[in-house]
């Protein structure tokens, strides 16, 4: 019996992060603003498949826009940032709701060629995936910052192309919250610049790096040995100070 409230307990608390979990791109910006929890409640709303096309043309997001693939709930936008052509600074808000003691982070790329509308896919990655550790599972103030997220060599990515930068925080649950921004590349001396108050890492929020099994030897190994050796992801409790490049 206590075992099965302990179960409640857990899922009440992934349902309310579930409602809760945000993040936000402070630089270089965001698509804009999809903070949003809206129309029927998803308890009342039993055929909802995340998004509602309410009668009236508008939509509902019953569970948060943020969850939605690829982008959050936000179509392309016209009003780019600039952003350098080889790589640049990510700043990332990611406690800004409760859920989010932990997370895990991934950082992809959607590149639009030349005359397509938007990016075909989001599936060049442009960090290896991390996790950061916040203060508490409470909402927290505070980001962090990724100074050169470099772009890969065999991309050739030039000035003037349009890339959609898309960020995605899973929550302890292991859904997915998405955030994008577009942006046209550029000269770095066209950016607007990178400060320590536009990027920064906030002292309470730590990173932890992931590395699958096949990287571990000798004996950390036998750490895994029993049930838990079908884990193929693994953080490592170690404060890292690895370079983002990839
Ligand atoms: C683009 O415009 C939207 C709507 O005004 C705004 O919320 C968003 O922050 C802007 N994005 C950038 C990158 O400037
Ligand atoms: C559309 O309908 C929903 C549900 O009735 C309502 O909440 C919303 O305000 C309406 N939006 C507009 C633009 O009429
Ligand atoms: C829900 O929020 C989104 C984003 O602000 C908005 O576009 C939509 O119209 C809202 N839906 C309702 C029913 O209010
Ligand atoms: C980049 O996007 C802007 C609109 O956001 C568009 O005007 C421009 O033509 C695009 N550039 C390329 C190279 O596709
Ligand atoms: C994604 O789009 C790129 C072009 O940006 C293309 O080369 C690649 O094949 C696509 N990948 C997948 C998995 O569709
Ligand atoms: C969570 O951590 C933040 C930042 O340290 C702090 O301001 C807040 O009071 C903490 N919340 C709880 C419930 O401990
Ligand atoms: C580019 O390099 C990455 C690894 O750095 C690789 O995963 C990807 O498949 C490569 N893409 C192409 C188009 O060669
Ligand atoms: C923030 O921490 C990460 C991980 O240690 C590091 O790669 C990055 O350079 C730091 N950012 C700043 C602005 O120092």
């Amino acid at each position: 019996m206590a075992d099965f409230t302990s179960i409640l307990l857990v899922v009440v608390a992934a349902l309310l992060g579930l409602a809760r979990a945000h993040t936000v791109i402070t630089y270089p910006g965001w698509r804009g603003n999809n903070l949003h929890t809206n129309g029927t409640l998803p308890e009342d709303n039993p055929d909802t498949i995340g998004i509602d096309l309410l009668e009236n043309g508008t939509m509902a997001f019953p569970y948060g826009m943020q969850w939605m693939y690829p982008c959050g709930g936000m179509p392309m936008t016209t009003n780019r940032t600039k952003w350098p052509y080889g790589g640049g600074a990510l700043s990332i808000q990611p406690g800004w709701f409760p859920g989010h003691a932990k997370a895990f982070f991934y950082v992809n790329i959607g590149i639009q060629e030349q005359g397509q509308r938007a990016p075909p896919n989001y599936s060049h990655p442009v960090v290896p995936p991390f996790q950061i550790t916040g203060p508490n599972n409470s909402e927290y103030n505070g980001q962090f910052c990724l100074p050169q997220v470099r772009m890969p060599a065999n991309l050739s990515l030039a000035v003037g192309d349009n890339i959609t930068i898309q960020v995605i925080e899973t929550a302890q649950h292991g859904a997915a919250l998405y955030s994008c921004v577009d942006v046209e590349l550029a000269e770095p001396a066209d950016v607007e610049q990178v400060t320590p108050q536009n990027c920064y890492n906030s002292t309470d929020i730590g990173f932890n790096l992931v590395f699958t099994t096949e990287a571990l030897t000798g004996g950390a190994a036998s750490l895994l040995s029993g049930p838990s050796t079908t884990v193929a992801m693994v953080a490592a409790v170690v404060m890292f100070g690895f370079a983002f490049v990839l």
